[in-house]
């Protein structure tokens, strides 16, 4: 043990207590052993510290941060240093506001485009995902601030996102939803991590042994902390014998008497106990010192420009027919969009922020080298057609040359809480689109959207521009682009399908009952595309350049490949090169190809440069459920080099030895997975990929304390049903608002426990079961528990206090 002189030194009380939060975002600090609390806060893209009333939705306000772009925009720079020049900025954010912990990023894969956190995770590929979160990680640590990659793990959907079971595979839990960790932790060096609020195969992820002990900290080595996501917990006591450290938000002391409980009883030993405080303590300790070092403040100008780079790097640009971009400065352009006035910069919940500055299309615009007519809103977001929006923004557009048309998902469309249930952008934006393309053949789209959309509509546009949910500074970065100041160089870090029902989830997506099952395995987005041969709008790895690149001399070693990329045109740019494997077929099924390194290469107009990719651990391996470790199939493997998933460009062969000969599958019962056409699994097929029968994940009988609020359709109380009936109201309410109401969201997924896990110890799990009772129409029994509880919990909790405060 690390701290074993301190610990000695604590009370059981004292280190139970340790293992909780105190308050929405503060550990507990014990003054008689000079130990301080340590401060978490979100987020991902920007800092978002709550100095006065606390609250994990983003409901209340934070302190002004600097708002970057999300990570879905980010991850389109393929630029690991910018990926760490944005943490290192955010470490200093938050080291300036004494915020220790800073929760993120979150690097879940985006299996279906329809998850409606997307917009705050990288890539649909883990390694994509797990490279630049590994460069955020790097970047916040360099500043004395943990960064908190989240939510570990398999937590790829948002409905019943508190109580819901991911059920998949093991090589499928390695190969893609744990990867982005591993790389994260092994190459960013993380030093704490959230689990996520899921179970994953029947286990709550922060009481799975098997994702925090034998991966996490046996196989990865993490040294780290692992702290809950906010309610997350559902045994405290499993969950520190799994080696998770710290309990959030605050549990109460509810939580501590179970852990005192349990080592009575010897359900926890007390080394599992003690190694969990001095994991915790080891962290408290190092950064309350490192505070005392941190950076006090930081540079607000400075600090906005960054993210004005990171918007403008990861711009993709879909479509340019007839190089209608960049605009001259003589062109008569007109901007039309609600989202020119009111711009779409992030998205909604935990990782909400409140920006330091705030730029809109409609001023930038004005200071662009170009001749601007007018700007008009066109469209309400999310309402119904407004005809006289309508006529006045074509009356414009006829009058320009070319049109500047801003449009994307709204509000209501990407929230943390909340799935989605289409593609589709809203209707009042579309038709407007198709009006203007009638009246002006030069229509430029500019899309924010965190993430993939349907774009049926998109002969209406000439050019596209795609700025994801850019940050505080995205519409200047736009316009910097719209003009030529800047050469596009961001690439699609997700497919974009045809239509949601070729997604390869479409089936399987989100999982309705208490279980999510992934059948569709390790196909996730262009690994099912391009196995299945199903065509796509774009693919991963997409985007045009204002100038072209070709690819040459390619040669393949044993350590990795070197090429030569030439930039054929008279402009300047960058091109993200992108290296993919592709493994012998046949005896183990795998993706007809799958991304392994990529590099960001600036090249001056007609430039030439050879540049290198290394093969690492990661290049040639498949997890072998056979030998219960990753081996290397024996084989010719294609090498290729590509400017997207579907534009290789130069390939070779090589040849391997393999590593082991156990054959872990039966091929004729897997049809689907071998020819990679996943999209209508069998429940035998899924079966046989995992190596044992399908959970039921049906409800039958009772509600239990894991069962959200919103499953109470199921109750057997009236008045429970009648509340279900009141919370969906409420929630249809607030949706027809077009704002999504995020305590509803929270509450409508939360599970029962939740109510003993959020209330600060108000509420103990005696009573939280006590409602369960009553909602399973138990009702006297009920309300005798929860009364009952009420009184012992307020005496236990008082004379709990009374021990820790050593009176
Ligand atoms: C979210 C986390 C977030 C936490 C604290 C949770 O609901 O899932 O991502 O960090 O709240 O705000």
């Amino acid at each position: 043990m690390k701290h074993e002189d301190i610990i000695r030194k604590m009370t059981m009380e004292e280190k139970a207590a340790f293992l909780s939060g105190k308050n929405v975002w503060q550990s507990r600090n014990i003054d008689r052993l000079e130990i301080d609390s340590i401060f978490c806060a979100d987020g991902p893209h920007g800092v978002r510290k709550q100095a006065g009333a606390g609250d994990h939705l983003g409901l209340n306000a934070s302190l002004p941060a600097t708002c970057f772009p999300t990570a879905a925009a980010v991850a389109n720079s393929w630029d690991e240093e910018l990926a760490e020049e944005i943490g290192r900025a955010l470490g200093e954010e938050a080291s300036s506001q004494e915020v220790n912990v800073l929760l993120g990023p979150g690097l879940n894969i985006k299996r279906s485009p329809l998850c409606g956190r997307n917009f705050e995770y990288f890539s649909e590929d883990p390694l994509l995902s797990g490279k630049m979160a590994a460069a955020y990680v790097r970047g916040i640590q360099s500043q004395g601030v943990y960064a908190c990659p989240k939510h570990f793990a398999v937590n790829s959907q948002e409905r019943l996102r508190m109580s819901v079971d991911s059920v998949l595979d093991e090589r499928t839990l390695r190969e893609i939803y744990l990867e982005a960790f591993e790389i994260a932790v092994k190459e960013g060096g993380a030093k704490a991590i959230m689990s996520s609020y899921n179970a994953v195969n029947g286990v709550y992820a922060n009481e799975n042994k098997h994702l925090l002990q034998e991966i996490l900290r046996s196989d990865w080595k993490f040294d780290g902390i692992v702290i809950t996501d906010w309610g997350g917990s559902n045994s405290h006591v499993k969950g520190v014998a799994a080696g998770s450290n710290l309990e959030m938000p605050a549990p109460g002391l509810g939580s501590a008497r179970e852990l005192l409980a349990a080592v009575e009883n010897g359900t926890l030993t007390i080394e599992e106990l003690d190694s969990c405080v001095d994991d915790l303590l080891d962290a408290v300790l190092d950064l309350t010192a490192g505070q005392k070092k941190g950076k006090k403040s930081f540079d607000v100008k400075l600090h906005h420009e960054l993210a004005r780079k990171a918007s403008q790097e990861s711009i993709v640009l879909l479509k340019n027919d007839d190089n209608l971009l960049p605009l001259d400065s003589g062109c008569n352009v007109a901007v039309i969009g609600d989202f020119a006035f009111i711009p779409r910069y992030q998205g909604a919940g935990s990782s909400i922020v409140n920006p330091i500055s705030l730029e809109t299309m409609e001023t930038v615009i004005k200071d662009a080298p170009i001749n601007l007519v007018g700007c008009s809103k066109g469209y309400k977001r999310n309402g119904k057609e407004d005809e006289e929006l309508k006529k006045e923004a074509l009356a414009l557009a006829a009058k320009a040359d070319a049109v500047l048309y801003c449009f994307g998902l709204d509000e209501l469309s990407e929230s943390e809480g909340q799935d989605r249930s289409h593609l589709e952008i809203p209707g009042s934006q579309i038709s407007l689109l198709k009006a203007l393309a009638g009246v002006n053949p030069n229509i430029i789209g500019v899309l924010s959207a965190g993430s993939v959309i349907e774009m049926p509509w998109q002969s209406c546009c000439k050019s596209i521009l795609h700025g994801y949910l850019g940050g505080q500074a995205g519409a200047s970065a736009m316009v910097r682009v719209i003009t030529g100041e800047v050469n596009p160089s961001g690439r699609l870090a997700e497919s974009y399908p045809m239509e949601l029902s070729d997604t390869p989830s479409y089936q399987y997506f989100p999982g309705k009952e208490r279980c999510a099952e992934y059948r569709e395995g390790i196909f996730v987005g262009y690994r099912y595309y391009s196995t299945a041969g199903i065509a796509v709008r774009y693919p991963f790895g997409f985007g045009l350049s204002y100038t072209t690149f070709s690819y040459s001399d390619l040669q393949v070693s044993e350590n990795g490949v070197r090429f030569t990329i030439t930039n054929q045109g008279s402009r300047d740019g960058r091109e993200v090169a992108q290296l993919y494997v592709s493994g012998p077929g046949g005896r183990i099924f795998r993706p007809e190809k799958e991304l392994k390194g990529f590099i960001k290469v600036p090249l001056k107009a007609g430039e030439s440069r050879t540049v290198e990719i290394s093969f690492d651990d990661k290049t040639f391996r498949y997890w072998n459920t056979g030998t219960d470790r990753f081996e290397v199939e024996s084989g010719d493997y294609t090498i290729s080099i590509g400017a997207s998933a579907e534009d290789i460009r130069l390939s070779e062969i090589i040849t391997l030895v393999g590593t082991t000969d156990v054959q872990p599958y039966t091929p004729e019962k897997m049809k689907s997975y071998y020819s990679g056409k996943v999209a209508d699994v069998s429940s035998d097929e899924f079966e046989s990929l995992l190596g044992h029968p399908i959970p039921s994940g049906k409800w039958s009988g009772e509600l239990e304390i894991n069962d959200a609020f919103c499953q109470m359709y199921y109750a057997k109380s009236r008045l429970a049903r009648l509340v279900y009936r009141i919370l969906n109201g409420l929630k249809n309410r607030s949706e027809a608002k077009g704002k999504p109401d995020l305590n509803l969201l929270f509450i409508y997924s939360m599970p029962f426990r939740g109510i003993a896990k959020m209330t600060n110890g108000v509420v103990s799990m005696e009573m939280a079961q006590g409602m369960v009772l009553i909602v399973n129409g138990h009702f006297l029994k009920g309300m005798k528990q929860v009364i009952g509880g009420f009184f012992s919990n307020a005496k236990e909790n008082k004379a709990y206090e009374k021990r820790l405060s050593g009176k």
